[in-house]
């Protein structure tokens, strides 16, 4: 597939070859007009595949506990400088009740790699979905047998990012192997959840060789949502004195997801607006159509120091003016869509 000619995008073609790794790495440099033109192309994708609709989640970060040493993440186990919380079962219950009083259609209960968790998820997933919610996970690795467990008792989506397609460098980072990561998502679509997977832009030793390498990986997994987030430098990590993940880099691969993997949704990521004000819109702008809105309580959640302890906190009052200022309706439970007009 050509991508230029002349200075000038070529227009989207239906993929006769597939994309290559040099295309990819020429795609990510586009800045100023060519960028715009990337920009637009990605939005006109999500338009044509009726995906203009932005789906928001309400994430409850049911714990801290970390049984991985992940080098960007604060969350890490060996990390002693953080009080360290594990919800009970009714508060959980009681933020998803929450979640549906606001007529949000998602829960989705994230936490670090922590076993001791499993059975009050357990316990917690058939009563979400009695609420008429939609369960979305993002809990780590775990045995087949855990995965399977959950997708009996309801649960209907999972997130594990590979984080990085090289293997050298993701086993240097997370100290444990991306094969193994891989056959996670493997389990995970076995057992018939619909799959979520990701990158992190800017994260060390990365090249717009490997960045390229990392959406070639996305292709191939054909995830049903796919993120890049730009790496934020996290205090009490290895990685706290590497500088930010650039913010046209992680628009760039958005963009290009969006493109090469059409009906995936896509989140703009807090992240995003933590390096940049207004970066959540950019990433409307280059093609996203989700947004998570944080119902963990404030106690908790400044424990949840994922990619900082100061990190942007997406509110529904905010979801709301950055959905309108992208031009998009947010779509509400029971496919209502609340239209929100300039
Ligand atoms: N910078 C950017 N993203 C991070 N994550 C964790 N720590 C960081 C960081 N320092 C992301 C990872 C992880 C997700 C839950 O949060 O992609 O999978």
């Amino acid at each position: 597939m050509k991508v230029f000619e002349q200075d000038k995008l070529l227009p989207l073609q239906p993929a006769t070859k597939a994309i290559t790794k040099a295309e990819l790495i020429e795609l990510l440099q586009v800045r100023g007009e060519l960028q715009q033109e990337l920009f637009r192309r990605a939005r006109l994708v999500r338009k044509n595949n009726g995906l203009d609709n932005v789906l928001v989640r309400g994430v409850i970060e049911i714990s801290n506990f970390c049984q991985k040493n992940c080098d960007y993440c604060a969350m890490r186990a060996v990390n002693q400088d953080l009080d360290r919380y594990r919800m009970s079962a009714e508060e959980i219950l009681a933020i998803a009740a929450e979640i549906r009083k606001a007529n949000i259609s998602i829960a989705f209960l994230q936490s670090g790699q922590d076993r001791q968790c499993d059975s009050t998820i357990a316990e917690v997933i058939p009563e979400i979905k009695k609420m008429g919610l939609h369960v979305l996970l993002c809990l780590g690795e775990r045995p087949k047998e855990v995965y399977d467990q959950f997708a009996e008792l309801g649960a209907d989506s999972y997130i594990l990012k590979f984080e990085t397609s090289d293997p050298k460098a993701y086993q240097n980072i997370a100290h444990t192997s991306l094969s193994r990561r891989l056959e996670c998502l493997t389990w995970l679509r076995e057992a018939g959840y619909q799959i979520g997977t990701g990158n992190i832009v800017g994260l060390l030793s990365q090249t717009l060789d490997t960045l390229a390498e990392d959406i070639l990986l996305a292709q191939k997994i054909r995830p049903d949502f796919i993120s890049a987030s730009p790496f934020i430098p996290n205090g009490n990590t290895p990685l706290e004195n590497l500088p930010y993940g650039d913010l046209n880099l992680t628009l760039n691969t958005l963009a290009i997801y969006r493109i090469l993997l059409p009906t995936a949704r896509i989140p703009t990521v807090s992240a995003l607006e933590k390096i940049q004000k207004g970066g959540q819109l950019m990433g409307f702008n280059a093609g996203a159509n989700i947004m998570t809105i944080n119902f963990t309580p404030p106690r908790r959640r400044d424990l949840y120091t994922i990619y900082s302890d100061k990190r942007f906190v997406v509110s529904l009052d905010h979801a709301i003016t950055t959905i309108r200022d992208a031009g998009l309706k947010m779509r509400l439970l029971n496919s209502e869509e609340l239209v929100v007009s300039h």
